[in-house]
């Protein structure tokens, strides 16, 4: 099937209790890796782009590349998402050149303002057969070049939702409850530690997800920042001379949930770096010797397959719903 957009994933997401994960793609080995494991695990898939990513690896390129991608999984829905779009612009010119979807991130911006953006980027894109996810709510961490410190985050209003998908026509809203962009979501300051001295990060706001749920029967919702940083690559990582000290995620058992709720979208990016590195980090550890990209690639893609797979198992519960 040739990409789609995210409506009828939503729809069934919303219906059946699970999410559509959103990767972040930046080359052919993190296409192919994401692509791979939700053909084998018959998932359908969100492929988001950044502005970053745009720069780094080219519109055309990354276009081509998921294109590549429906052609050898051609049984799975496959939408090709902007992620934090920030300006009509460049929403106007993904929606232009062959995305499906387009995220219009104006949550740093006064009320008024993110509907009057957003409201352009919705009508733009439904005349073009595209759909829009806005923001409401503002996350901790670093998303391009925007970094907001833990503690300076603000949690979603719910009182809000209803009025700004109503102005704006969104068909989609990420909302703020206490995810966070990044490898470094909470400060040790703002976690517990368990009895083994572990830190425990703080828990996500479901009662904010409730009330907005409440206010938006049916709306899907999008949750930005949910890595879940596993310790397991952190150490890796650590143990093959990087240094990521305090390196925090959200728990997968709570994504789990959120998954099972209003929730149809969730935004992975962080774990996919981490993944990649940790191996890459091994294997010039263990072969010093090679200088074939080849050689560290192929392990690489296989550990973004490996944790897509875990994904959409152990978080998303999205396996067989083609
Ligand atoms: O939310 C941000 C995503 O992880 C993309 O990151 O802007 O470094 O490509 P990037
Ligand atoms: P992570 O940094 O938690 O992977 O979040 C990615 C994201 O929200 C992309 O928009
Ligand atoms: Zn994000």
């Amino acid at each position: 099937m040739p990409l789609v957009t995210t409506t009828e994933m939503f729809k069934k997401a919303y219906d059946g209790g699970y999410a559509v994960g959103a990767f972040n793609v930046n080359n052919m080995e993190i296409v192919q890796g994401i692509t791979e494991a939700a053909g084998e695990l018959k998932s359908p898939v969100i492929l988001q782009v950044s502005k970053g990513a745009r720069a780094y690896a080219n519109h055309t390129y990354l276009v081509k590349m998921v294109e590549a991608a429906v052609a050898e999984n051609p049984e799975i829905p496959i939408a090709l998402h902007l992620d934090h779009g920030d300006s009509f612009e460049l929403c106007k010119s993904c929606i232009d050149g062959g995305f499906t979807s387009v995220m219009i991130d104006m949550s740093s911006k006064p009320f008024e303002e993110n509907i009057a953006i957003t409201k352009q980027v919705v009508e733009y894109a439904h005349d073009h057969g595209a759909v829009v996810e806005a923001e409401l709510g503002t996350l901790a961490g670093v998303e391009d070049e925007v970094v907001v410190e833990a503690g300076n985050e603000s949690y979603t209003k719910p009182e809000e939702v209803e009025e700004f998908v109503s102005r704006t026509g969104c068909d989609s809203l990420a909302i703020a409850i206490g995810t966070s962009h990044g490898a470094y979501k909470f400060t040790p300051e703002q976690c517990t530690r368990n009895e083994e001295g572990i830190l425990v990060p703080p828990p996500l706001r479901f009662d904010v997800l409730d009330e907005v749920v409440k206010k938006l029967p049916g709306f899907p919702i999008v949750l930005h920042g949910s890595s879940s940083v596993p310790q397991e690559f952190v150490k890796m990582v650590n143990q093959y001379g990087g240094n990521m000290p305090d390196a925090i995620g959200i728990p997968e058992e709570q994504l789990r949930k959120a998954a099972q709720s209003a929730v149809c979208k969730i935004n992975i990016d962080s774990d996919i770096r981490l993944a990649m590195t940790a191996v890459i980090r091994q294997y010039m550890t263990e072969h010093p010797d090679h200088f074939d990209p080849r050689q560290y690639l192929k392990p690489a893609r296989q550990a973004v397959k490996d944790m897509v797979s875990r994904k959409i198992v152990n978080v998303l519960g999205s396996d067989n719903k083609i």
